[in-house]
């Protein structure tokens, strides 16, 4: 009886849901198509009763959250590979996933129509969508901008009097965040300038070779300090600040995109001395300060650096972290930064990958390996004490724009304001496949597996949910069984190229 309520429920769940609309652009995968009056979701997850478990299913065949609901077996299955989910054994507590609300992603949405739009919000800050939790929002102007500009580019205003936010955040920015929080009311929203006013700076520019001017230390934690304000004046709180993006780029002669350097031993001098009692005396005390946000080569000795100033270290709570760099290096270094300061949380506040097609000048649409390269990216992140994953752009456009460097990009989900339409890349689907059913709070559990052909990660929710996300890499099918002592087993036959999400009590 209680099997047949639960699939009549079921059915109904899945009545509800709305299919993908697949288009193909010769790329190795496809997208899902959604305009002002259709976009793909599926219905917010019941969780069955104890016993029972939902499968999603993603694939590079064109399987988009596709629901199985299944009951645990007793009996063991010899020819599988298997995983033990192990309770007792608890990692780090996540914060969430989401992605970047830059000029060029909120520009990009706003050149669709007010329909549209709305879609594209929900289908990523909806508990039928991504479920996105996070937003991370330039302060000022980055590379994926029309210009660069800073808040107050007003040569030797010291005092700040002439600091103003610009068009992109009255027209862009802040609209389409308000508008996210409409959908979730609980999202985070962190901030990173990409320089400082190039009149604080020793090089007097935006870009290239340049660090703060000593003189100018107060002036820019006070800008900081400012923006927060501004901010809260449109009603959006900050969760946190970072000391900037990618202080590595401001030490390199070469590069001309927006950014400044920062030695790590004087962004500790920084955090000591400015930006952390300038924010803790302000009306901003509960807004957290992360350092670092930048690739992880090079974070143990930057890091044991900055922290070897003690008061930095007790004004910065967390590392912030981008994912650029190659995966093999990165888990030893994420491993060894937890255990060397296992109180301050891991965050990875940026990821992309793609570009246009050096002779269509367009971005490859519909790429499954895009999608796999973000899969094992977000996996091998929270395998290694990642507290929270927040892709790039939100959005571009089909040629990756705009970006005033010339360095196109791809993102998760691209626009094309031509048809009204919005494509969501396999990308999209990556990421929500663990954003949609891990919410804040949500604890990582322990998981050994016996073979490791296919990787996977599992988590304790708030409310006590059982979720396990798995991908198969392989071309052909493979066969696993997940034990839990207390429930039995699920098996499951995963086809090539596939993400599964299960939950269950
Ligand atoms: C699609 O996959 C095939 C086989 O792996 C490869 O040769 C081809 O270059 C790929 N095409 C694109 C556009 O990625
Ligand atoms: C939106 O997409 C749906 C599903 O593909 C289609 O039926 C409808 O005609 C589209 N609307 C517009 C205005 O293109
Ligand atoms: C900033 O640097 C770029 C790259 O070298 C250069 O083209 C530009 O003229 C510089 N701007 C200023 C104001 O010096
Ligand atoms: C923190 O800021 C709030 C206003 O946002 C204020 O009411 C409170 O007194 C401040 N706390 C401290 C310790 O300064
Ligand atoms: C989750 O389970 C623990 C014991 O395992 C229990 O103490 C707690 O109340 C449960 N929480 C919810 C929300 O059910
Ligand atoms: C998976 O199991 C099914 C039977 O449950 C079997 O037919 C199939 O050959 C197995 N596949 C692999 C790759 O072992």
């Amino acid at each position: 009886m209680r099997r047949c309520i639960f699939l009549l429920v079921a059915w109904i769940y899945t009545a509800r849901s709305v299919p993908c609309i697949p288009r193909d652009f010769g790329n190795n995968g496809t997208v899902c198509v959604c305009n002002a009056t259709y976009c793909d979701s599926t219905p917010e997850l019941e969780v069955p009763d104890i016993g029972f478990y939902v499968h999603y299913t993603s694939s590079k065949d064109g399987l988009r959250f596709s629901r199985i609901d299944g009951v645990f077996n007793k009996e063991l299955r010899a020819d599988s590979e298997s995983f033990r989910l192990d309770f007792d054994t608890t990692f780090q507590p996540i914060h969430g996933f989401g992605g970047s609300f830059s000029d060029a992603a909120t520009m990009n949405i706003k050149t669709l129509s007010l329909d549209t739009q709305e879609n594209l919000m929900r289908t990523y800050f909806t508990k039928e969508g991504s479920n996105y939790h996070f937003g991370r929002v330039p302060i000022g102007s980055t590379d994926f901008s029309t210009r660069s500009y800073t808040y107050d580019d007003y040569e030797g205003d010291v005092s700040l009097e002439k600091f103003c936010l610009a068009d992109e955040d009255l027209l862009y920015k802040i609209p389409l965040m308000k508008k996210a929080l409409e959908f979730n009311p609980e999202i985070k929203f962190f901030a990173a300038a990409w320089t400082a006013p190039p009149w604080m700076r020793t090089n007097n520019n935006y870009t290239g070779y340049g660090f703060l001017r000593n003189e100018y230390y107060q002036v820019y934690a006070e800008y900081h300090e400012k923006f927060l304000n501004k901010y809260e004046d449109h009603g959006i709180k900050m969760w946190a600040i970072t000391t900037g993006n990618e202080p590595f780029y401001g030490m390199l002669s070469i590069t001309y995109y927006n950014s400044m350097g920062w030695l790590p031993k004087d962004v500790g001098t920084w955090v000591a001395n400015n930006l952390g009692p300038t924010i803790c005396e302000s009306r901003h005390n509960k807004t957290l300060i992360l350092v670092y946000d930048d690739s992880t080569t090079g974070l143990v000795s930057y890091i044991n650096e900055t922290f070897s100033n003690e008061l930095a270290r007790k004004y910065i709570a967390g590392i912030a972290i981008h994912g650029y760099t190659d995966a093999s290096i990165s888990e030893n270094v994420l491993d060894d930064t937890h255990e060397n300061y296992p109180e301050k949380f891991l965050i990875l506040t940026e990821y992309s990958n793609g570009s246009p097609d050096a002779d269509t000048g367009i971005v490859p649409l519909g790429s499954w390996d895009l999608g796999e390269n973000y899969i094992l990216d977000i996996i091998e992140n929270l395998q290694n004490w990642v507290t929270g994953w927040v892709d790039w752009n939100l959005a571009l456009n089909k040629y990756g724009r705009p970006n005033w460097r010339g360095i196109y990009g791809d993102s998760a989900i691209i626009v094309d304001p031509e048809t009204d339409e919005f494509y969501k890349q396999p990308k999209y689907y990556a990421i929500a496949h663990f954003s949609r059913f891990i919410p804040p709070g949500s604890v990582r559990i322990g998981l050994t597996d016996g073979l490791t052909s296919v990787k996977a990660v599992a988590f304790k929710t708030p409310k006590n949910e059982t979720v396990v996300v798995m991908y198969n890499a392989y071309l052909t099918d493979r066969n696993v069984t997940i034990y839990d002592s207390r429930r039995g087993q699920i098996w499951l036959e995963l086809p090539p190229k596939s993400i599964h999400t299960l939950i269950y009590y």
